[in-house]
């Protein structure tokens, strides 16, 4: 049984802090009780808040993440049932720490593409896709990880 998640991108302030926002929502939506995280392979953005962008493609949604703060992945997460890396660099950079978890891919679920892009560089538009992405595939993978 699944309850714990950890969401890993490269720097937790774009990508899985809005994973976690997500999951959050949908746990709750569905009654499950899980302990919900995330955090970034890289040092960049400990103890920032999320990027202003992903904060606001959240509220417009009704997903509050600006409480957020940003942290990097440590052999402490190895306690998580399940790491969902958000693409294939943050997959290899977590497969070398080694922390034994069980570790999938976020486009494993639902998705045609294998991985959530990085929005850093990019405007709202790429918020939004990111955003539309990952409410996808974390129903989807509610519904085959958590049933
Ligand atoms: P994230 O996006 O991995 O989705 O949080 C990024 C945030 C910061 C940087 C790169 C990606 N950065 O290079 O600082």
């Amino acid at each position: 049984m699944v309850k714990s998640i950890l969401f890993v991108c490269l720097g937790n302030i774009c990508r899985s802090p809005l994973a976690e926002g997500i999951a959050r929502k949908v746990a709750k939506e569905r009654g499950l009780d899980i302990l919900i995280d995330s955090a970034g392979t890289s040092n960049y953005h400990i103890g920032e808040p999320p990027d202003s962008r992903s904060i606001e493609i959240g509220r417009q949604n009704g997903v509050n993440i600006s409480m957020l703060k940003g942290r990097q992945i440590s052999g402490s997460d190895s306690k998580f049932d399940l790491i969902v890396a958000m693409d294939r660099q943050n997959y290899a950079n977590i497969s070398r720490l080694g922390l034994g978890n069980r570790l999938v891919m976020m486009g494993e679920f639902g998705l045609d593409e294998a991985d959530i892009p990085d929005p850093y560089y990019g405007n709202n538009q790429e918020f939004k896709m990111v955003y539309d992405m990952l409410y996808k595939a974390i129903n989807a993978m509610f519904d085959e990880v958590l049933k």
